[in-house]
C-alpha cells in the first residue's frame, strides 16, 4: 500500500509538470483526488490493515494527498499567469498604427445657405413658421386674390389631390394661415418645398424651395420693407452690395416689387454671369394687398404689412456659382463633398 502511494504522488506529479490546459489540470484532480478518485480508493482499504500499520499508511496518505493538492495549486496559479500574459500579448495596441476614419456626411448647400437666411431674419426679430405642403385651393390661390380663373394660376399648375386639396405652389399660403391665427405684430419667415408641373431642366424643377416673409403691424411702409431687405441682402451678400427695387405685379400685393442686386462680377455693366444685364433677380415682394388682410380677418384700415418670396436654389445657385438646378437633387457625393 505504501508503495502504492508513492506511486500516486510520482504519477501525479509527473503528470502536474507536462500540464498545460486547464481542463486537463481539473480532471487530474477528479482522477487522484476525487471522491471516486485513486487516493480514495486506497484509503477505502484502510480497514484492511493491522492497527500498527494504519497510522502509518494514514499519515503517508494525508503528506501524498498534502503535496499533491500543493502541486495543483501551483500549477494553478502558473497556468493562470500564463493565461494572462498571454491575453496581454494578444491585446497589445499599437499606438503608433493609423486610424481608422470616419468619413462625415456634408451639409447639402441648399441647407447651408437656407441655415445662413434664417439666422439673419432671427437676428431681425423673425420667427420661423412651417406650413403644410399639401393644402388647400383657398390658402395657395383664393386667399391670395387669386380667384378660379385668375391668369397667374396657369403659371403655377400643380399636382390636384382633389378639386380643393393640391401641393402647394408657393410658400405665400403660409401668409393666410399665421394671419388668421395670430394677431399683429407678425414678423415671420416660412421656408419649405413648393411644387409646380414644370418640366426638368437647368433653370426649372417640378419641386423647388421658397422663402416667404411677412410682417404685420400698425404703421408698415415701403420704406419698412426696403430696409429690412436692404439690411438682409447686404448681410447674404456683402456690404457692399446694391439693389434695386422694379414695379411687378402680384395679385396678394399691392404696391409689389421685384428686387435685383447689382451683377457682383460686372457691378453693373454686363457680363456672362448677369446675362448682359447687370442685374441678377433675387425676390418679388411688396405691400400686403388689404383684401388679403381682410380675408384673414386683419382690419387694413389699423394694420399693414409687407410681404416677400424668394426661391432658395436661386439664391444658392448665385452664391455658388451653380449653373444647373438638377445637381441639388441627385445626390452625388463629389458634388455635395465641395461646400
Ligand atoms: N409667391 C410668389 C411666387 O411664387 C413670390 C412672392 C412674391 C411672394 C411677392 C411674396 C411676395 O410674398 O410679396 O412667385
Amino acid at each position: 500500500m505504501k508503495e502504492q502511494l508513492e506511486n500516486i504522488r510520482k504519477a501525479a506529479l509527473n503528470a502536474l509538470n507536462e500540464l498545460n490546459i486547464q481542463q486537463d489540470l481539473e480532471n487530474l484532480r477528479v482522477k487522484v483526488l476525487g471522491k471516486k478518485g485513486e487516493l480514495t480508493a486506497i484509503l477505502k482499504q484502510m480497514g484492511t490493515l493491522s492497527a500498527e500499520e494504519r497510522p502509518v499508511i494514514g499519515q503517508l496518505a494525508n503528506e501524498v494527498r498534502t503535496t499533491i493538492e500543493k502541486a495543483i495549486e501551483e500549477k494553478q496559479a502558473e497556468l493562470k499567469a500564463k493565461e494572462t500574459e498571454r491575453k496581454l500579448q494578444e491585446e497589445k495596441i499599437d499606438v503608433t498604427l493609423p486610424g481608422k476614419r470616419h468619413i462625415l456626411g456634408y451639409k447639402h448647400p441648399l441647407s447651408i445657405v437656407l441655415d445662413e437666411i434664417k439666422e439673419i431674419f432671427i437676428g431681425m426679430g423673425f420667427n420661423i413658421v412651417d406650413g403644410p405642403e399639401i393644402e388647400y385651393d383657398y390658402y395657395n390661390f383664393e386667399a391670395l386674390n387669386i380667384p378660379k380663373n385668375h391668369p397667374a394660376r396657369d403659371t403655377q399648375d400643380t399636382f390636384y389631390i382633389t378639386e380643393n386639396i393640391l401641393l402647394r405652389t408657393q410658400t405665400s399660403p403660409v401668409q393666410v394661415r399665421v394671419m388668421e391665427k395670430q394677431k399683429p405684430p407678425i414678423r415671420i419667415i416660412s421656408p419649405g418645398r413648393v411644387y409646380r408641373s414644370d418640366a426638368i431642366d437647368a433653370t426649372h424643377s417640378p419641386l423647388f424651395h421658397q422663402i416667404e416673409g411677412l410682417v404685420v403691424d400698425e404703421g408698415i411702409t415701403f420704406a419698412d420693407l426696403k430696409g429690412t431687405l436692404e439690411t438682409f441682402i447686404k448681410r447674404l451678400y456683402g456690404e457692399n452690395s446694391v439693389i434695386r427695387f422694379r414695379p411687378h405685379h402680384f395679385p396678394f400685393t399691392e404696391p409689389s416689387a421685384e428686387v435685383d442686386v447689382q451683377c457682383f462680377s460686372c457691378k453693373g455693366e454686363g457680363c456672362r454671369l448677369c446675362k448682359g444685364e447687370g442685374w441678377i433677380e433675387i425676390l418679388g415682394c411688396g405691400m400686403v394687398h388689404p383684401k388679403v388682410l381682410s380675408n384673414c380677418g386683419i382690419d387694413p384700415e389699423k394694420y399693414s404689412g409687407f410681404a416677400l418670396g424668394l426661391g432658395l436654389e436661386r439664391v444658392a445657385m448665385r452664391r455658388y456659382n451653380i449653373d444647373d438646378l438638377r445637381l441639388f437633387y441627385e445626390n452625388d457625393v463629389r458634388f455635395l463633398s465641395q461646400f
